[in-house]
């Protein structure tokens, strides 16, 4: 979708923020990856850190076994220094069949007796040897012969193995944060539109009723006096005062809870058409089609018009008031109800279809591009229906197709 900026009238409408939205994703996405290459940097140099420190703990104690001497202090002070001090890294040093001989930073279970305290310790090399090779220290006699070995074990220390988790846990969370609140916004953004939409349509509903009661009153007063009675002017002022009772009502409809009546979908579709017929180009035939006439489904039926009527109307706009619109009433295997609309107009465009529903997209010089955003409301919200383009096709036509529930 690109940005476009559309001018109506002398307001400038600002449409989609999805650039926006874009260039905030591939931000989002730079920083995690950076995020997750820096941790990877450090971890990286305290594993390297960490493999020295064992090397240095492997070569101290193998020159604590080939010490033969009595008392050494300069081999205690090492002892002290190196494998003492070592406080992270989980070390086993076994004897040459295996059997433990000493460990250091390796969590083990209480309770546990001598034998099952070095059979666990067995199970933990194995662990260990899956993640590094041991470190073989070779035991020398006086003349340097080497008559026995003795291996360390070794694995990451906790720090290291959390420094390699911690940016996955840290960029979750920080997902799952901006999803919710994404949801959230996106809810609250809802709730507006609903309410500006509910107001906004009560309001006009209301505004219109007081002097549309008045005009009522005086159509009435006409036709109770015998020489206006069979006037033209009364006529058509009564059937002006008709259409502005159907656009009132409609509003009032939308702004409020519509109460849903069984209706049978083919009569009001008729009813409809025959009403529209009369105001389109004479050069645009309505042609309703039908399986079996019984189809019912709960509809209001002003609003249910109203969405017909602003279908039907753009369809007569995309055919640039020449040709055919075929409407088709059927029920799906379910018993749910089906409306086809068809015309053979100009057809929608596949890089503009995910649009035509949204508020101010329009591709005229006078519209506004809120019919169909009032069909899908009406349909959807007020029907608990569906409403989709079923096809459609450049120079050809477009089928858009209803879904109510039976
Ligand atoms: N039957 C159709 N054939 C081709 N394009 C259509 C059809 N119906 C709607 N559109 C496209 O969808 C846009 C939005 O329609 P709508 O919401 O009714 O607003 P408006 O009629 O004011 O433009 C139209 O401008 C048109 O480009
Ligand atoms: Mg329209």
């Amino acid at each position: 979708m690109k940005n476009t900026l559309k001018e109506v009238g002398n307001i400038t409408v600002i449409k989609n923020r999805s650039k926006l939205n874009y260039v905030v994703l591939v931000l989002a996405v730079l920083i995690g990856i950076g995020s997750i290459y820096y941790t990877n940097l450090i971890a990286n140099q305290l594993k390297v850190r960490e493999r020295d420190q064992i090397k240095l703990f492997a070569k101290t104690l193998e020159t604590i076994a080939n010490d033969n001497s009595e008392y050494n202090e300069n081999v205690m002070l090492l002892f002290e220094e190196i494998v003492v001090a070592n406080e992270t890294i989980p070390v086993i040093v076994t004897y040459k069949d295996g059997k433990p001989k000493l460990h250091k930073n390796v969590k083990i279970p209480p309770g546990l007796t001598s034998d099952e305290t070095d059979e666990f310790l067995k199970l933990e090399t194995e662990d260990m040897r899956a993640q590094y090779a041991p470190i073989v220290i070779a035991n020398k006699n006086d003349i340097g012969e080497v008559f026995n070995y003795e291996y360390i074990f070794y694995q990451d220390s906790l720090l290291l193995t959390q420094l390699q988790y911690y940016p996955y846990v840290q960029l979750s969370v920080i997902a799952v944060f901006f999803i919710l609140s994404y949801l959230s916004f996106n809810y609250s953004r809802a709730a507006e539109q609903n309410r500006v939409w509910v107001g906004l349509a009560k309001e006009t509903a209301h505004q219109l009723g007081t002097p549309l009661s008045s005009l009522m009153a005086w159509v009435e007063f006409m036709k109770s006096d015998p020489e206006l009675r069979n006037k033209e002017l009364t006529r058509e002022l009564d059937k002006d005062i008709k259409k502005l009772e159907l656009i009132t009502n409609r509003f009032s409809s939308i702004g409020s809870v519509p109460v849903l009546k069984e209706e049978n979908i083919f009569e009001v579709i008729r009813n409809s058409v025959n009403y529209l017929q009369t105001r389109i180009s004479s050069k645009v035939n309505i042609y309703l089609h039908e399986e079996d006439e019984l189809v019912f489904a709960k509809i209001n039926k002003p609003l249910f018009d109203w969405v017909i009527e602003n279908i039907c109307k753009n369809a007569v706009d995309a055919m640039s008031g020449v040709g055919v619109i075929d409407i088709y009433v059927q029920r799906s295997q379910e018993g749910n109800v089906i409306v086809d609309i068809s015309d053979n107009g100009k057809g929608i465009p596949k890089n503009l279809l995910a649009q035509i529903f949204q508020p101010g997209f329009t591709t005229k010089k006078r519209g506004w591009g809120l019919g169909l955003t009032l069909v899908k409301r009406i349909i959807e919200n007020y029907h608990q229906g569906k409403i989709f383009i079923k096809s459609s096709e450049v120079n050809t036509g477009t089928t858009f197709r209803i879904l109510l529930n039976k």
